[in-house]
């Protein structure tokens, strides 16, 4: 497998049947079973599961929580890694949401039974009669995993994920540094990610605790540094 420098693309397969792939085609890469796990985790080591998943655990333990009694959304689920690990936290009742349909499928073949259920949907298009199954599951948390940012989620969606959950739910996820208030770094800014951490973000949530990480390495082996948070929504 062939990872391009400027990580726009994949390429694999045998010499004769060879195939490339966008970096972020993940309807195309969850097709392939163990493709998504081969690049992100194993060659680029991703390990925001391991942050997130751990945080959102110590702070249900922090807060006197019982997981088993949690009812939790793993937002941009992809093929159920994150959802395994919030398994392995003890979460008791888990509801998977992602946008590609190729994600459920491939959840479903690699990590069957994860989810209760697995919704495929776009909240930015979602009306309210829609939003009704997500609803009725009465969330208590809301987790994003390596999901949020550019060319990932929007502060919109995770803005109307946590509207999905119950009043005084724990929110936990994460975004780049370039995603940071104060960031310079101009498509970090145009995220809309910057504007609703230090507006939307502190108004509507109470945060427990953040920190910072190494969220995976780059193609020429820099960090890509992160920054995790566990909240709970007022
Ligand atoms: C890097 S994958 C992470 C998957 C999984 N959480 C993990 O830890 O491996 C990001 C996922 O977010 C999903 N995604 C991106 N934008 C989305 C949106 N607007 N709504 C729902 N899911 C989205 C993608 O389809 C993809 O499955």
């Amino acid at each position: 497998m062939e990872l391009s420098p400027d990580e726009t693309w994949i390429e694999f397969g045998p010499p004769d049947a060879r195939r490339r792939i966008g970096f972020h085609d993940y309807d195309a890469m969850y097709t392939v079973p163990g493709l998504y796990e081969r690049v992100f985790y194993e060659e680029l080591g991703m390990d925001t599961v391991t942050e997130v998943v751990g945080l959102y655990g110590r702070t249900l333990r922090a807060q006197g929580l019982d997981p088993a009694v949690e009812r939790v959304l793993d937002l941009g689920a992809g093929n159920g890694i994150s959802g395994a690990a919030l398994r392995d936290t003890g979460v008791g009742y888990l509801v998977g949401l992602d946008r590609e349909p190729a994600a459920e499928r491939a959840a479903e073949r690699d990590r069957p039974g994860v989810y209760d259920d697995y919704l495929v949907a776009d909240l930015l298009t979602w009306s309210d009669s829609e939003q009704q199954p997500a609803r009725a599951h009465r969330l208590t948390s809301i987790v994003a995993v390596a999901a949020l940012g550019i060319g990932h989620i929007p502060p919109e969606v995770l803005q109307r994920a946590m509207a999905l959950a119950q009043p005084g739910a724990l929110v936990s996820f994460a975004v780049l540094v370039e995603l940071m208030p104060g960031s310079t770094d101009e498509r970090g800014i145009a995220s809309g990610y910057p504007d609703f951490l230090s507006g939307w973000y502190p108004e509507h949530c109470e945060e427990l605790e953040r920190r910072e990480y190494v969220h995976r390495r780059r193609r020429d082996g820099s960090a890509e540094d992160a920054v995790a948070f566990a909240a709970r929504l007022r």
